[in-house]
């Protein structure tokens, strides 16, 4: 007989899947023969670079008696990041206490809180903004406390906001930030970096920096939290190969910070699973040892950038694309009806474009997200010059 397995409470809340309403229409459009110019997920579609592969293919055989790795990651791929970051952000942060190798910043996001809350603290976060920041705090047992991203602050967090929120709930431990942010495109500068780690050190939280995209900018290279202090001890950064080096399928990036709170990651980590594997790590070193790829990823980002926003520059739409391979429109005040009127754009050639509508990057109450979608500049040149070109054909806002 079979036995009815009931997901947990935690689970339950997660199972509605938020894209579902969108993907349904795609696979709509798709079925009635469309051909769909894809920029909904985030994932590139350029190829891992060159060297990474190389990196690995050694790796593997380098290390074909090595076995489990190491639950901190290789010696060498810490140091290869270590030195990276002092290239890179002129920081300097000790391989040995100071970073630790990660599978990807989705689970480091994911598995912070576990090492840091305990059940009914609160978590700070963006209410528009990257998943895991919410399932990790609430599978950890936590709660989520939701700032704003406007506008009108250049979708900066109010510091003012965030001192009331810490006035009046004293059980914050933790905030995420994420610049360059996902989906906004917006960059953050010294000012807001300096009066956050102020705000930090008053009330006593972790500042933890999802940096996934300081390496998809666009004139002016992004800095990060820990520049702007010499006192690491509350303050953790998620570092990505995934976009630097269109690594996503390789799962793997590293953590850095003060001693105390990677320490705490770390031993989190070893209840989890075994490290991550050491050819991973071998074409992480690569990639971190080489600047010319990431020098080509942004050309390719550029143009796709420039031309999905002189076509919205044409047909009178509001957009903001100041980093990130995002393209963040405002199209207002119905996002979800007007990501499913771009599925079916070119009714005639059966051409659609998928968006994703801001409505569903809203993790929190978020009700300015309704006014936005987000391109991810991910398709071809060919296929990104195709969409704009049916942009451009749109009736004139
Ligand atoms: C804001 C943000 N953080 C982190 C990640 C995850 O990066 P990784 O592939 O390293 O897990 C993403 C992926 O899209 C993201 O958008």
């Amino acid at each position: 007989m079979d036995i009815m397995v009931e997901p947990s409470e935690r689970l339950k809340g997660f199972m509605t899947y938020a894209f579902a309403e969108v993907d349904r229409a795609k696979d709509e459009a798709r079925r009635n023969g469309f051909k769909i110019l894809d920029f909904g997920v985030g994932d590139p579609t350029e190829p891992l670079y060159q060297g990474a592969i190389s990196g690995m293919q050694k790796g593997a055989d380098k290390h074909s008696r090595s076995g489990y790795p190491s639950y901190v990651g290789m010696k060498e791929f810490r140091t290869a990041a270590s030195e990276w970051l002092n290239r890179r952000f002129g920081i300097k942060a000790d391989p040995e206490t100071q970073i630790t190798t990660t599978a990807g910043a989705k689970e480091a996001v994911f598995h912070l809180p576990f090492a840091i809350i305990n059940p009914g603290d609160s978590v700070l976060m963006p209410s528009i903004g990257y998943p895991p920041y919410k399932a990790g705090t609430v599978f950890a047992g936590g709660i989520p406390e939701f700032y704003q991203l406007k506008e009108e602050d250049n979708f900066l967090p109010s510091i003012d906001e965030i001192e009331s929120i810490l006035k009046r709930n004293s059980r914050i431990k933790m905030m995420w930030v994420n610049y360059p942010n996902n989906p906004t495109t917006a960059v953050a500068n010294a000012d807001f970096f300096t009066s956050l780690i102020a705000l930090s050190k008053k009330y006593n939280f972790v500042i933890a920096s999802d940096e996934a995209y300081t390496e998809m900018y666009v004139n002016e290279r992004p800095h990060t939290l820990l520049e702007y202090s010499g006192d690491w001890s509350n303050l953790i950064v998620m570092q990505s190969l995934s976009k630097r080096s269109n690594a996503t399928g390789i799962r793997l990036g590293f953590a850095f910070g003060g001693a105390e709170i990677i320490g705490l990651y770390k031993k989190l980590r070893t209840q989890i699973d075994s490290g991550v594997a050491n050819a991973v790590q071998e074409a992480g070193i690569a990639a971190l040892q080489d600047e010319a790829h990431v020098d080509e990823m942004r050309k390719i980002y550029d143009k796709k950038r420039e031309i999905m926003t002189s076509a919205l520059d044409d047909a009178g739409i509001k957009y903001f694309a100041n980093s990130t391979f995002y393209v963040w429109a405002k199209v207002g005040p119905d996002s979800i009806n007007f990501a499913k009127n771009l599925l079916e754009i070119d009714k005639q050639n059966k051409i659609g474009i998928n968006v994703t509508p801001g409505k569903m990057l809203a993790i929190g109450d978020a009700p300015q997200a309704d006014s936005y979608v987000r391109f991810a500049l991910v398709p071809s040149l060919g296929d990104t010059e195709l969409a704009a070109e049916l942009i451009r054909k749109m009736p004139k806002r």
